[in-house]
């Protein structure tokens, strides 16, 4: 007789926004939530956690490696979905790698940012022969969020700077007199409620080209923190969504 297949548990490290946004969505899909970790009760050593198949992080990047000692300590896959902690990136990989468990983590969890990462890399492989184009990047986000700029304007810098040659280095923030040709601009708004917004402007004498991204709300980063929860469970070390993405997308529809 087939065994009743055990609906995904999960442990949520990190009850806020987005902790709760992922829980509705792991509830509408029949999973189940074991743990709810805040800043009341920070540790994720917990008999609740304990329960879990996976732990879904979406709290304060000072908690993050902290979080992942934990959770590896208990075996548990993690999805990263907190954003600002690249300075710790190498000790978690290190923590992930030792202790054998699998991570993916993004700064952005949405399918369809994921799919401007592929847009731009073939816009950035076009718009690199062509100096005539400057390029930019601005995102705005919510009054509160803590870091900026945010992890997926820095994602999205990333994927510009591999592609197109000109352009060496991040300047965050304005310039001290005039922008140095090879400096790509970050900039950063925060204000009011806004959920998030990344435009990349290629911008040259003739015409201008944005490819922009609006979050409409938080729906769609959790849901694909679900996915990536799903599919990390059996996994071993550290992934990113686009790996989780590009898997998914060669499977047949
Ligand atoms: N990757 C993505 O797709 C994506 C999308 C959106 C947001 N984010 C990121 O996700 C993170 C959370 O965003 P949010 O909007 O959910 O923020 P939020 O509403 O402020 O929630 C943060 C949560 O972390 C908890 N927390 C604070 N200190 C803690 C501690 N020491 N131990 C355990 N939990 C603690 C808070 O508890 P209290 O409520 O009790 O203070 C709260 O539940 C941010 O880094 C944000 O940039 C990522």
């Amino acid at each position: 007789m087939n065994q009743p297949i055990q609906p995904l548990r999960i442990a949520l490290v990190g009850y806020g926004k987005m902790g709760r946004e992922v829980e509705r969505i792991a509830l509408d899909r029949g999973m189940e939530i074991t743990a709810r970790i805040d800043i009341d009760s920070p540790s994720a050593s917990t008999d609740e956690v304990r329960k879990a198949d996976v732990a879904v992080h979406f709290a304060i990047p000072a908690t993050v490696q902290m979080h992942v000692e934990e959770l590896a300590r208990l075996r548990k896959p993690i999805v990263v979905g907190t954003t600002g902690w690249t300075k710790q990136a190498q000790a978690i990989q290190s923590i992930v790698e030792s202790e054998g468990i699998g991570l993916v983590y993004a700064s952005n969890f949405s399918v369809g940012v994921n799919i401007m990462y592929r847009l731009l890399r073939e816009a950035g492989s076009l718009f690199d022969r062509f100096a005539e184009y400057d390029v930019s990047v601005h995102e705005v986000h919510h009054k509160d969020k803590l870091d900026a700029p945010s992890g997926t304007a820095l994602s999205i810098a990333d994927v510009l700077l591999n592609t197109i040659k000109r352009k060496r280095g991040v300047l965050s923030g304005s310039p001290e007199g005039k922008i140095r040709p090879e400096e790509l601009q970050v900039t950063s708004g925060r204000y009011g409620a806004v959920v998030g917004i990344h435009r990349v402007t290629f911008d040259s004498m003739a015409d201008s080209i944005e490819i922009v991204h609006t979050a409409k709300n938080r729906t769609g980063f959790a849901l694909g923190a679900v996915v990536a929860a799903e599919w990390v469970k059996d996994k071993k070390g550290m992934f990113t969504f686009e790996d989780v993405l590009a898997d998914l997308f060669k499977q047949p529809r």
